[in-house]
């Protein structure tokens, strides 16, 4: 079967399901086509919360359908690729963090969502990269916990300086590669260029940011700023849209390591099947959903 045919068998079933297909800003090109919506961590977040339809198709990796599983518990929620994990995620387990809040105990625990439920149960309160500051800022306590994400949370210490913010020693593998020489290189070869960066990359490279944002922030950033020509700090399934939006704009990967491999395991053929056997579901136990669920709750009353 061809990709064109794929896609139809796809939007029939989907259609014949009452199913929403959701895909993160790296999916693949071919996914991202096909998906009904695309986003950040937030966005889809937010959009499984209140979608009407009985399926989510979440093409992701686990944690992402695990909070929308966490959120809209009544839905069925498919991960087309049960192995489509996240290794910062994977970086913290809850029994780490009871231990990391006993060595703490006046510390208030901001888990970034790239984290696994029974983390989020243990967390007062969880952030995105879109929210983070603002989340941070929220707060009344003095001492944040931040996990998993070091970078993320060297970023808020920095935005957030009233603040003291104690790190737990977690990291994307895919940003936190990006060197400062790559940088440094791009930057030589197109000097008008200007540097959009994820949060999730080491504090060297933010330093040598012109914005800082999550990776919806980049389509709004490079939509809005007359430059020509962008640096993109973050996965590279981000160019699709990036270049769909801004045919007239230039977008250069500073790097060919910007791939995570788990973003891209997601194929058209492992939605067909996910949409033909309605597996792999991806389901919480309630004591965990309902814990995790103040956790996200909180976050999304933050104001934007
Ligand atoms: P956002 O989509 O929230 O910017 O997160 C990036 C990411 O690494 C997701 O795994
Ligand atoms: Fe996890 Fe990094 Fe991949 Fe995002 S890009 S899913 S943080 S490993």
């Amino acid at each position: 079967m061809d990709q064109e045919q794929l896609k139809q068998q796809i939007k029939q079933l989907a259609a014949e399901r009452n199913a929403l297909l959701m895909a993160h800003n790296y999916q693949r090109d071919e996914v991202q086509e096909i998906a009904d919506v695309t986003g950040d961590s937030l966005a889809l977040s937010m959009e499984a919360a209140k979608t009407d339809k009985d399926v989510i198709v979440f093409c992701g990796v686990h944690f992402m359908a695990e909070s929308a599983a966490i959120l809209a518990p009544e839905k069925t929620v498919l991960l087309p690729r049960e192995d489509a994990g996240c290794p910062m995620a994977d970086m913290i387990t809850d029994e780490q963090l009871r231990q990391f809040k006993a060595e703490h105990p006046d510390g208030v625990v901001v888990t970034y969502v790239n984290s696994t439920a029974a983390v989020k149960a243990e967390s007062d309160i969880c952030c995105t990269s879109s929210n983070a500051i603002n989340v941070a800022r929220s707060l009344e306590a003095k001492k944040l916990l931040m996990v998993p994400d070091r970078n993320l949370g060297r970023f808020i210490a920095k935005h957030v300086p009233e603040k003291e913010c104690i790190c737990w020693e977690g990291y994307c593998p895919t940003h936190d590669r990006l060197s400062v020489e790559e940088i440094r290189q791009a930057k030589a070869e197109h000097p008008d260029a200007v540097f959009m960066a994820h949060p999730e990359c080491t504090p060297e490279i933010l330093d040598m940011a012109d914005h800082i944002c999550s990776t919806s922030g980049m389509y709004e950033y490079a939509k809005t700023n007359p430059a020509k020509t962008f640096i993109v700090g973050t996965e590279n399934g981000i160019l699709w849209r990036l270049k769909v939006e801004n045919p007239e704009k230039e977008f250069i990967m500073p790097s060919r390591r910007l791939v995570c491999p788990n973003m891209k395991l997601t194929s058209l053929e492992d939605i067909l099947k996910c949409l033909q056997t309605l597996e792999p579901r991806i389901t919480v136990d309630e004591t965990t959903r309902e814990k995790a669920k103040q956790s996200l709750d909180r976050m999304l009353a933050v104001p934007r």
